[in-house]
């Protein structure tokens, strides 16, 4: 059936009542192939890239649960694996292809099986085409702006028998109050904004992400307040930049204004969020952080190159200066921070003294860690067809370089805090020792120390006893 046969048959216009009533109905089919599977039918979400895309996964299982679908953590086992994709460097693709080849043996197998694929590797068109050609079996394709019909697109699969493809260029819709399953119980990625126009000259986010939207601070509140009610200590606000949120509301709103509502919830106790970008963190946000009670003493600042010259071509719209200036200015009104960044070697056109510049950053600022990449072209960004691409070679031994240089400055600037007592929210029991448990600074770093499961979501002050290169050992201490 299409929409406008839909609307003869009494199903809901509006939406999230319309993803409802899907749910309904999907939960019904998948109750029908269940009895005929003679089992329960199990799923698995196998998430790649960046937080917005693991949050994005919280809803699919949120969904699927609905569905009376029982989550299976091994992909092969289960009789629906979805993989919600990253495009953001080539690897990602790579691996994305590699795991969907495997699953085709397991198809053969299991006559339950269903895949889906989403995410933003689907918003490229090259590969919709590919999958459609050499990837015959896969079930469902749809990518980042109508995730929230999962369950329609579910049923539409169902009823169809045949592959079904829903790609939407971009939306400026934002559905709210859908389900969603968290993977923990004590923290939780919040979105506050959707895309990004930035247009950095080699990312691809903004072709996959669409443009720039805001989600309504009411809601985002309600959904924080509704988790602290069900637990949750800690958020982490997601935005592909955080400091342009607000900016197209109906009624405008800052950043900074948005944390200090946020920093009302009773009952949170820490707050976090990604990313900001250094163009436009302004010293409002600044100042709130300076006097927050829960904002955490951690801000990842995306530095992507050192020489003004690359950040040009880039269009990250600082430059070195800028960028150090502003450095300095958070750490005089933040002395405590800790600051993370991304960096990108081989940018088309980097020469040596353009990546000694870079390096000289790394030495100036000092990062407790950094994410290195080496620079990957992204068809249909202004990048891609810059002249003068840095070979392989040069890129690598320079990425080596950084890399080594990162590790050595973050061993020396972790290891300050040995000795120190801080307050350290337990995560989980430790993987290697089951009498630690280990936990996290307000300044991101993990500590591991002696305790049970009965502390996990809890905040304790815990003693640092020995720094061990990007992590401590501990011991509680009761204050
Ligand atoms: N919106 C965030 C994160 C975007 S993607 C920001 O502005 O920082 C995460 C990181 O991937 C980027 O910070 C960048 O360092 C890296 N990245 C993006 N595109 C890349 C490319 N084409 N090649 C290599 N690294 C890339
Ligand atoms: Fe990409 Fe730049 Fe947007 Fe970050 S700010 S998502 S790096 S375009
Ligand atoms: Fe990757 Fe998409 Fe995030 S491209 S980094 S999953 S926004």
């Amino acid at each position: 059936m299409n929409e406008l046969e839909y609307i003869n048959t009494g199903v809901p216009q509006e939406e999230p009542q319309r993803q409802y009533y899907f749910m309904k109905k999907g939960r019904e089919l998948a109750e029908e192939l269940s009895r005929q599977a003679g089992r329960k039918l199990t799923f698995c979400v196998t998430t790649f890239g960046c937080q917005m895309n693991a949050r994005d996964s919280e809803k699919l299982t949120g969904i699927l649960e609905q569905m009376g679908y029982v989550e299976e953590p091994e992909e092969e086992k289960a009789d629906f694996v979805i993989f919600n994709t990253c495009t953001v460097r080539e690897n990602a693709n790579m691996r994305v292809y590699g795991r969907l080849g495997q699953l085709s043996r397991m198809k053969k197998k299991n006559p339950y099986m269903m895949i889906g694929l989403c995410g933003c590797m689907m918003q490229e068109p090259e590969v919709v085409e590919k999958i459609k050609k050499s990837y015959r079996y896969v079930d469902l394709i749809f990518g980042t702006h109508n995730i929230y019909k999962f369950a329609e697109l579910i049923v539409t699969r169902l009823e169809s028998g045949r592959m079904v493809i829903d790609i939407w260029k971009d939306t400026d819709k934002i559905v709210e109050d859908l389900p969603n399953e968290r993977k923990y119980s004590f923290k939780s990625g919040v979105n506050i904004m959707f895309g990004c126009n930035n247009f950095c000259s080699y990312c691809i986010v903004p072709y996959v992400r669409g443009r720039e939207r805001s989600r309504n601070p009411k809601d985002i509140v309600r959904e924080i307040e509704r988790f602290v009610a069900d637990g949750v200590v800690e958020v982490m606000l997601l935005g592909q930049n955080v400091n342009s949120y607000g900016k197209t509301l109906d009624e405008p709103m800052s950043f900074a204004q948005l944390l200090q509502e946020i920093e009302k919830i009773e009952g949170l106790q820490r707050i976090r969020f990604m990313t900001p970008h250094p163009k436009d963190l302004s010293d409002e946000l600044i100042e709130v952080m300076s006097k927050s009670k829960k904002i955490c003493k951690h801000l990842h600042l995306p530095l992507q190159s050192g020489s003004t010259r690359i950040l040009e071509k880039m269009n990250r719209r600082y430059t070195k200066e800028q960028y150090l200036h502003l450095v300095e200015k958070i750490r005089a009104k933040v002395p405590d921070i800790s600051l993370t960044t991304d960096i990108i070697v081989g940018f088309p056109g980097e020469t040596e003294e353009d990546f000694l510049e870079t390096m000289d950053v790394v030495q100036k600022v000092r990062y407790d860690s950094a994410f290195t990449f080496q620079y990957s072209k992204r068809t249909g960004t202004p990048a891609a067809v810059m002249e003068e691409q840095v070979p392989t070679g040069i890129v690598k031994d320079r990425f080596d370089r950084l890399l080594k240089e990162v590790q050595c400055i973050s061993a020396e600037v972790c290891s300050v805090y040995t000795d120190t007592i801080q307050e350290i929210l337990v995560e989980s029991v430790n993987d290697h020792d089951e009498t630690l448990v280990t936990g996290r600074m307000s300044n991101n770093l993990l500590v591991h120390f002696p305790g049970d499961d009965s502390l996990i979501g809890t905040i304790v002050f815990v003693r640092l006893t020995e720094c061990r290169g990007f992590y401590y050992i501990g011991e509680r201490i009761m204050k």
